[in-house]
């Protein structure tokens, strides 16, 4: 079994390092292969995504990933900025399907900002649609405004698209993830101002006549961020697109106490998959030895679990997880008095000792 690792730049190298630690404990015969990605891959072969890392990753059972985004690379074209080698990897390996369970481990209820009875027990899935939306949709570009007050200066302008089987396949991986959950689905839309949206909610409320024990609702954005910081624990799966996915999936990051706990998975139609902490490179805290690496080594978890059929080691590794946060072991962003504060690799050594 291949698994492909892709460590990035910024934190990226230090948390996969980590990862890459709690991997080899397991002792079972795994090859990893690491192949340069975002600013590495344009430091060394002039793109974010090298040809090698791409077939590399395609060749693979499973990809884990790091990080990408160092600043150092902010001025160069778009096409050559880190961010596009994630963007590659989910066009390349089709990857459509992005998994984020927000768990609030019960250490950390304090760490949440939020009061503790309203995040004790927090357990949702949020599922992202990841190849459609305003994302990808073309045109795109800088144009002349053609209209209005502002006609005839400079406009940036984006196109919101969602194919019909593109909703189609999203709703049924978030049906079938809610059969196996609590069997409530919330679907997240802008239904009321958006065409896009309008048909996003008429296509998952067909597709949910195929799962009748599944309770299906729907809800405004605007709505689903606010319910989300004042009564997070009231869902169970939400789907909803890229974009607003992405922002929503931040905003319940925090709710876990830090986006350092949340790990992702993206996954294709045959359950392969891309594993990646849902945050991006921190430049700010590169190189200092002090990320929090738990995301990354759940993201690891994760792909044990959905692409390598060995749920046993993946849940090895969520007890050693729980087993060093019990130990009161704590990186600096989720640090509260009373606890030990430890850096990024002590951290990975520890959960690789609560293995054994
Ligand atoms: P970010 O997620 O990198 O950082 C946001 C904040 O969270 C920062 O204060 C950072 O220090 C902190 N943080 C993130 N991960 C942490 C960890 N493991 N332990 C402790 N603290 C952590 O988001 P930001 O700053 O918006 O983006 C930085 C760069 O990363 C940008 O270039 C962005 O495009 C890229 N990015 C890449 C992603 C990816 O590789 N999939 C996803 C999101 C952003
Ligand atoms: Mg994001």
């Amino acid at each position: 079994m291949k698994i492909a690792i892709l460590p990035g730049d910024g934190i990226g190298p230090e948390i996969i390092a980590q990862a890459v630690k709690v991997l080899n404990a397991l002792g079972e015969p795994f090859e990893l292969e690491t192949a340069p990605v975002g600013g590495a891959g344009y430091a060394q072969h002039g793109h974010p995504l090298p040809e090698a890392t791409l077939a590399l990753a395609k060749a693979a059972d499973a990809v884990l990933f790091g990080a990408v985004g160092d600043y150092r690379y902010d001025n160069l074209e778009r096409a050559l900025r880190p961010e596009q080698a994630i963007l590659g990897l989910r066009k390349h390996l089709g990857l459509f399907a992005n998994f984020r369970p927000a768990v609030l481990y019960p250490e950390l209820a304090n760490a949440s900002t939020l009061k503790p009875e309203v995040v004790a027990g927090l357990d949702i899935l949020i599922i992202r649609e990841l190849t459609g939306d305003i994302y990808f949709g073309q045109p795109r570009g800088m144009r002349s405004c053609p209209d209005g007050p502002f006609q005839g200066q400079r406009e940036g302008y984006d196109t919101m698209r969602y194919a019909e089987g593109e909703i189609r396949r999203i709703a049924h991986v978030a049906f079938q993830a809610a059969q196996k959950r609590d069997k409530r689905l919330t679907s997240v839309d802008k239904a009321n101002v958006l065409e896009t949206f309008q048909f996003w909610r008429d296509i998952m409320t067909e597709v949910g006549k195929d799962y009748p024990d599944v309770t299906l609702d729907h809800m405004y954005v605007d709505n689903a961020a606010m319910q989300l910081v004042r009564a997070p624990k009231k869902f169970d799966v939400m789907v909803t697109g890229n974009m607003f996915g992405d922002i929503l999936s931040d905003c319940a990051a925090q709710l876990t106490g830090s986006i350092g706990m949340l790990p992702s998975a993206s996954l294709d139609a045959n359950n392969k998959g891309l594993y990646e902490p849902s945050h991006g490179s921190a430049p700010d805290i590169a190189g200092k030895g002090i990320a929090n690496p738990l995301a990354t080594i759940l993201s690891a978890a994760m792909l044990l679990r959905f692409s390598l059929n060995r749920a046993e080691q993946a849940d090895r590794i969520d007890a050693a997880v729980k087993a060093v946060l019990a130990q009161g072991l704590r990186t600096a962003d989720i640090y509260e008095a009373g606890t030990r504060r430890v850096g990024t690799e002590e951290m990975g050594d520890a959960v690789v000792k609560a293995l054994a």
